[in-house]
C-alpha cells in the first residue's frame, strides 16, 4: 500500500496575517505550487503589492482587508474566498502579535490585544471555514503557534505564551473533534526573522528582544515551506504537530 504525494495546484489557501513575515513567505510559497491565495491583513496596500507579484510570476491571489479580530471580517474573508474560488481547501491561522513586558508593567491593553488577535482570531478563523469544510468533505486548517506555546516565555512573554499554549490547545481539541475529514496542523516556530520583534512597546524588553533575534533567528521561509510540506500530503495523511527551531537557538 502506498499514496503518493498530491500535486496542491488548484487548492484554496487562505493565509492571514499576508502582509508581512512568515504569512507573506507562505503566500508566496504556497502561489509557486499553484494555490489560489486570498491573503487577508489590515495593511490592504501590502497585500495588493503581493497579489501583484504572485500574479506576475503566474499565480492566482487576491486581496482580502481583514482584522482577524473581528468576527464579521473573518466571515467576509471566508465568503470573499468562495465567491472568488468557489471553496476553501486551506485555511492558514498565521495572524499574530507579541508585545512583550514582564506582567508586573500592567499593558492590559496589550495583553487584550495579544489574546484579541492570537487566540480570537484563530477561534474566528475556525468559526469562518469550518462549516464550509465540513460540508465540502474536506479541508485543512494549519494554526501558527509558537516554542512560546511549548514552554513558557517569561519574564516578558507570559501572557504571549500563555496565547499560543492556547493555540496548540484549540488545534489538538480541532483534530480530535473535526473526525475523518479534515485535517488539523500546528507549527511552531522559533525565533524567524520578521516584523514581530518590533511589536513591544516596553523599550527593555524591546532591546532584549531584537537582540535575542539578531543572535538566533532563521529567514520566514523556513516556516514556509514546513507550511507547504504538511499542504502537500495526501488527503489521508495528516501531519499534526512541526516545531522549527534555529539549530542555534537553546529556548
Ligand atoms: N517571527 C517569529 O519569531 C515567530 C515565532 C513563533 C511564532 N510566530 C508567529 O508567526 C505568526 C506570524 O508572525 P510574523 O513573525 O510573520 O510577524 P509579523 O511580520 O509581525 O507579521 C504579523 C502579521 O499578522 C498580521 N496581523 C497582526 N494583527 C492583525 C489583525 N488584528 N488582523 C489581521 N492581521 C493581523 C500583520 O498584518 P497587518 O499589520 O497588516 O494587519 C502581519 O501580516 C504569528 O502568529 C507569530 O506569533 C512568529
Amino acid at each position: 500500500m502506498s499514496n503518493t504525494q498530491l500535486d496542491i495546484s488548484g487548492k484554496v489557501a487562505i493565509v492571514t496575517g499576508a502582509s508581512s513575515g512568515l504569512g507573506e513567505s507562505t503566500a508566496l510559497h504556497l502561489a509557486a505550487r499553484g494555490a489560489k491565495v486570498v491573503l487577508a491583513a489590515r495593511r490592504l496596500d501590502r497585500l495588493h503589492k503581493l497579489v501583484a507579484d504572485i500574479r506576475a510570476a503566474g499565480g492566482e491571489a487576491i486581496a482580502v482587508q481583514t482584522d482577524v479580530a473581528r468576527r464579521d471580517d473573518m466571515e467576509r474573508l471566508a465568503a470573499a474566498a468562495v465567491e472568488a474560488y468557489g471553496r476553501i481547501d486551506v485555511l492558514v491561522n498565521n495572524a499574530g502579535v507579541m508585545p512583550l513586558s514582564p506582567l508586573a508593567r500592567l499593558k492590559v491593553d496589550e495583553w487584550d490585544r495579544t489574546i484579541d488577535v492570537n487566540i480570537k482570531g484563530v477561534l474566528y478563523g475556525i468559526a469562518a471555514v469550518l462549516p464550509r469544510m465540513q460540508a465540502q468533505g474536506s479541508g485543512h486548517i494549519v494554526n501558527i503557534a509558537s516554542i512560546a506555546g511549548l514552554k513558557v516565555f517569561t519574564p516578558l512573554g507570559t501572557v504571549y505564551s500563555a496565547t499560543k499554549h492556547a493555540v496548540r490547545a484549540i488545534s489538538e481539541g480541532l483534530r480530535i473533534e473535526s473526525g475523518r475529514s479534515i485535517r488539523v496542523t500546528t507549527v511552531s516556530p522559533g525565533a524567524v526573522d520578521s516584523e514581530l520583534k518590533f511589536g513591544s512597546s516596553d523599550p527593555d524588553a524591546s532591546a532584549g528582544v531584537q537582540a535575542f533575534y539578531e543572535a538566533n533567528q532563521i529567514p520566514a521561509d523556513s516556516v514556509a515551506r514546513a507550511v507547504v510540506y504538511a499542504v502537500e500530503q495526501p488527503a489521508d495523511v495528516d501531519v499534526n504537530e512541526i516545531v522549527i527551531r534555529p539549530v542555534a537557538q537553546e529556548f
